[in-house]
């Protein structure tokens, strides 16, 4: 149910209202990239929930650090051998107190996962969809190439793009996580750079995207119809940012600001979004984003 935002400015349309908890067992959890793995675990009702780019809160059963679950995005909704969703993955970059301890789970060890939590990606009619990852940001992207590609249906109408282009960047090779997932997906467009020039395109994500602008802007007069959506390291979230907005197409970006409930309470997670009036307003991540309007960011 819809309620006015000036009635009640802690409305959320993305509460955890239909969200479910899962002790979920593992299935696999495997070495994909440099520190970076992919854990996939069985949770059929969550499974079925899902949308591109939502994410989930996990922590390992009977361990208590730490104590909260920590944030993931759903990067693979995998069906059973009769269609019916079952397993989510995520892929993960070894980081802190949960991911460290995570890579030592084993297939047959239970997860305790919650969601699926925030808005995701929404399905907005899109000639030509530009997803720009850098780091771990790819993980939101291979169910959206997917949706919008017509290959898969998460139980929603989404108008089909004709082209999808993931630009996918890292410092370096090693660390360039799933792309053999990427490169999988029939018509996604797969374009890849490395800070030290070891894969692909020696140079920044934003030129790859530049790139890509400019030869859609010669073969169709103009980038009428290009949507950006980004995810990865702020700063270069915000360097998307400003590339989409000096080529005037639409641009959402899913921010991975630290998060402590994922359901709304706790206001750990809020960011600094413009209001109509030009005036800011902090808004949480987990239950009004994590997808926003990055015109709307107020990145410092
Ligand atoms: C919507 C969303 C989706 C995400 N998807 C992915 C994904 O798919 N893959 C992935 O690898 N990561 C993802 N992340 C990031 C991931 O949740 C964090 O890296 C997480 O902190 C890792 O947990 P950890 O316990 O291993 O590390 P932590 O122990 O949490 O430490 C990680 C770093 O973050 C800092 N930190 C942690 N919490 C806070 C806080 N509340 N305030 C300030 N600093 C803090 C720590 O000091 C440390 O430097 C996502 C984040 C969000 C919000
Ligand atoms: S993480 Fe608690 S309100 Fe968003």
């Amino acid at each position: 149910m819809s309620t006015d935002h000036c009635e009640n400015p802690l409305h959320a349309d993305y509460y955890a209202d239909t969200s479910v908890h899962h002790s979920a067992e593992v299935i696999e959890n495997v070495q994909v990239a440099e520190g970076t793995w992919r854990v996939r675990f069985r949770c059929p009702e969550m499974a079925s929930k899902c949308k591109p780019g939502q994410f989930i809160m996990l922590k390992i059963t009977d361990r208590d650090d730490p104590l909260i679950g920590r944030p993931l995005a759903v990067f693979e909704i995998t069906p059973d051998e009769h269609g019916v969703p079952t397993d989510l993955d995520a892929v993960y970059l070894v980081k802190g107190n949960l991911t460290t301890r995570l890579v030592d789970v084993r297939a047959g060890q239970t997860l305790d996962v919650w969601g699926p939590l925030g808005n995701g990606f929404l399905p907005q009619p899109t000639r030509h969809l530009i997803m720009v990852a850098g780091g771990i940001g790819q993980t939101p992207f291979v169910t959206l190439a997917k949706e919008y590609l017509g290959l898969a249906n998460y139980g929603r109408d989404c108008p089909q793009a004709d082209k999808v282009t993931l630009c996918y960047g890292a410092r370096n090779e090693g660390l360039l996580a799933g792309v053999e997932t990427f490169e999988a997906v029939p018509g996604l467009d797969v374009r890849l750079c490395t800070d030290d020039g070891s894969l692909g395109h020696h140079g920044l994500v934003t030129d790859v995207l530049k790139q890509v602008l400019e030869d859609d802007k010669q073969a169709h007069g103009s980038n009428e119809g290009v949507r950006v959506v980004c995810c990865g390291p702020e700063p270069m979230m915000e360097a998307v940012a400003a590339v989409s907005k000096s080529w005037e197409v639409a641009c959402q970006v899913s921010l991975e600001t630290p998060m402590a409930c994922g359901i709304g309470i706790c206001f750990t997670c809020v960011t600094k979004v413009l209001q109509d009036d030009g005036s800011w307003d902090y808004k949480r991540t987990c239950v009004e984003g994590p997808v926003f309007d990055a015109s709307k960011i107020v990145w410092h």
